[in-house]
């Protein structure tokens, strides 16, 4: 059966059938996979809770759909396209058989290891096939993956190891980024020593960077799956059952684990994967991201898997050899549908258009965005210089929490307008909200982003704490799932994100909580307090700013070296200004609205700030601005 619409009509016709009736409309995309037992109620919810249940009592396993399902069909067929950092070195087409193979050889290795149903696994691995082959491979045998990022600090790595109580590290010795080979085994060796879950860690060779193994703990991927049987009877698991955890940055505290199941997931991602970007038979498709980020789980690996597609997987930067290894890297491997971030391009538009030019571009169908508003500028740049202005460019809005796209056109189906994510896809049911929670319908207007129906792929809880997701999820406003982002209907009823409306800043398309970077900042011994905000930036979208009181002058370096090593690179304050105090209300809050105005020069226009408790630091702080 397809479920992929195919005219605006049916798009429309769809959208009013999947509103009137949701579960008819989600059981006929749940009644193509192959569950080993059938669901006895589609849909049990409640935003309250938050209690949310698809396919209730379904029994499956996802790598049936990914793998077997897929073998009679299209077992030569390349599944898993594999382009390195190094242009020169072999790519790599692993057929739908191969994959096949190497997960259920992989999940007899992991078993042997000691892992099991509801185990943890964390993986902390560089963006070579065998990454996905791990999360494949823990799904497969019931056990619950969560990818760590290769970029995080070892600190980072060992409050998710230790969140989730991992029993397994899957990892590599080093990672090729680049010009750069970073080490990574030895950031794993040094987040074990502050968790005392992990009993193995099994180690990918990729760069033949030395690294000490620690006897009885530390295993070598090569030798793990040595003579190891390349059948496995997959772990039948309940539709409700965690498929993996995802760490997510929120506006207070330490990240939160993000939680998605088996059967609610698998039919959302493959749903919004064909539609989106409108995937044929034969296709060549390429997401950009990393499988650290939800975007590499679910249009890397889950999504365009179950959909029987060939995914590419680049291991390297989009600036390596040169600014033009995108673009080679669509033409060397005839790319149809490409998926990047605004950050991405708006990097390579820094570099002009001679990057381009030796490239045809010609096979590309569709060109996607997301992880952060595309700018109008941006936009017109990837859909001229990229898509030849032929290509539909898809701006997909969605979030580690909904695990799919939900606002997005469908590429050629649906009309596109620059810098707007346009319409929700069939069965979401998004709705813009006022402060105190009322509907704003009609056109034209502007307010907070949220949710009034459950979708397959919403999150369910967040790991060892829902109360938490309560509070931050489904307690702003009464029976809504609320985003976090602010959006507008324009006057043709289309929807355009406008960005986070909480505490998040989003640099490079990364979610990066002010809080969690200020509490990073305040590790630093010599640091007083800080506060910390988002500002424009040309290519990240938005940079960090932070205003740090510190005893002594002179700190910044040490205050990003803190921050690397307690988070990682990629929580670096683009600017750091020492300061004497902090404007703060007389609760002794701090007043970041005139802080967000400073940092992003709107300083004729600061508002009132007779009520703060010391005026007198504001005119201080505008005046060493960095
Ligand atoms: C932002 C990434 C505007 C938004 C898939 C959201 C976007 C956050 C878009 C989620 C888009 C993502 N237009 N903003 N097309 N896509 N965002 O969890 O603020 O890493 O709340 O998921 O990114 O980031 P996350």
């Amino acid at each position: 059966m397809d479920h992929r619409i195919r005219s605006l009509s049916e798009f429309s016709q769809t959208y009013e059938k999947s509103v009137e009736n949701p579960e008819a409309f989600w059981e006929d995309i749940a009644n193509s996979f192959r569950w080993r037992k059938k669901w006895d109620k589609v849909l049990k919810w409640d935003f309250k809770g938050p209690d949310v249940k698809w396919f209730i009592n379904g029994k499956l396993n996802i790598t049936e759909n990914i793998l077997d399902r897929h073998l009679e069909t299209r077992g030569d067929q390349t599944a898993i396209l594999w382009e390195p950092n190094d242009p020169d070195e072999q790519y790599q087409k692993i057929s739908y058989k191969e994959l096949y193979e190497k997960v259920c050889q992989f999940s007899n290795a992991m078993k042997a290891n000691g892992i099991g149903r509801g185990d943890r696994v964390i993986i902390y691995m560089p963006m070579v096939p065998e990454a996905a082959v791990a999360m494949l491979a823990c799904a497969r045998i019931g056990a619950v993956h969560s990818v760590v990022f290769a970029g995080f600090s070892a600190n980072a790595l060992a409050d998710r190891i230790n969140d989730c109580e991992a029993k397994m590290v899957l990892t590599s010795d080093g990672n090729f980024r680049g010009a750069k080979t970073i080490e990574v085994k030895s950031v794993v060796d040094e987040a074990l020593e502050k968790s005392s879950t992990v009993e193995k860690v099994i180690v990918f060779q990729r760069t033949k960077t030395p690294v000490t193994m620690k006897d009885g703990r530390d295993i070598w991927w090569h030798e793990a799956i040595d003579g190891v049987s390349l059948e496995n009877e997959a772990e039948e698991m309940d539709s409700e059952d965690l498929l993996f955890i995802l760490y997510t940055s929120g506006s207070t505290g330490k990240p939160k684990g993000v939680v998605h199941t088996c059967g609610g997931y698998m039919v959302y991602t493959y749903y919004s994967f064909l539609n989106v970007f409108q995937y044929d038979e034969g296709d060549i498709y390429w997401c950009t991201a990393d499988v650290g980020w939800i975007t590499g789980h679910s249009y890397i690996v889950y999504g365009p898997l179950l959909a029987g597609a060939t995914t590419m997987m680049f291991e390297g930067v989009p600036t390596y050899p040169d600014a033009g290894r995108f673009w080679h890297a669509c033409d060397k491997h005839k790319v149809n549908q490409f998926y990047t971030a605004p950050t991405a391009i708006r990097a390579l538009e820094a570099h002009g258009l001679e990057p381009l030019e030796p490239y045809k571009l010609d096979s590309l169908k569709v060109i996607g965005s997301v992880g952060e508003p595309i700018n109008e500028e941006a936009w017109h740049w990837y859909h001229l210089n990229v898509g030849k202005g032929n290509c539909p460019l898809v701006d997909t809005w969605w979030q580690t929490e909904t695990g799919g796209i939900m606002i997005s056109a469908l590429a050629g189906i649906t009309p596109v307008k620059p810098a707007h994510a346009s319409l929700p896809l069939p069965g979401i049911q998004p709705i813009i909200v006022d402060r105190e929670g009322k509907e704003l319908t009609g056109r034209n207007i502007q307010g907070n982003l949220c949710v009034k129906f459950p979708w397959p792929s919403i999150l369910r809880t967040t790991y060892g704490d829902h109360e938490r997701c309560r509070q931050t999820y489904f307690s702003a406003y009464e029976n809504l799932y609320f985003t976090g982002d602010g959006a507008k209907r324009d006057h043709d009823g289309y929807l355009r994100i406008l960005g986070r409306v909480d505490d998040v800043i989003n640099v490079s398309g990364h979610r990066m909580g002010t809080a969690e970077v200020e509490n990073a900042i305040d590790e630093h011994p010599k640091v007083i307090e800080s506060a910390v905000v988002g500002y424009p930036h040309d290519i990240k979208g938005q940079g960090i700013y932070a205003f740090v009181i510190a005893e002594g002058e002179g700190i910044e370096e040490e205050v990003r070296k803190t921050i690397t090593e307690l988070i990682g690179p990629i929580a670096k304050p683009d600017k750091i200004q020492l300061v004497k105090g902090l404007p703060k209300t007389r609760s002794g809050k701090i007043m970041r609205r005139i802080l967000r105005k400073i940092a992003s020069g709107e300083v004729a226009d600061l508002g009132d700030t007779s009520t703060l408790l010391n005026p007198e630091i504001v005119e201080d702080i505008k005046s060493g601005k960095v």
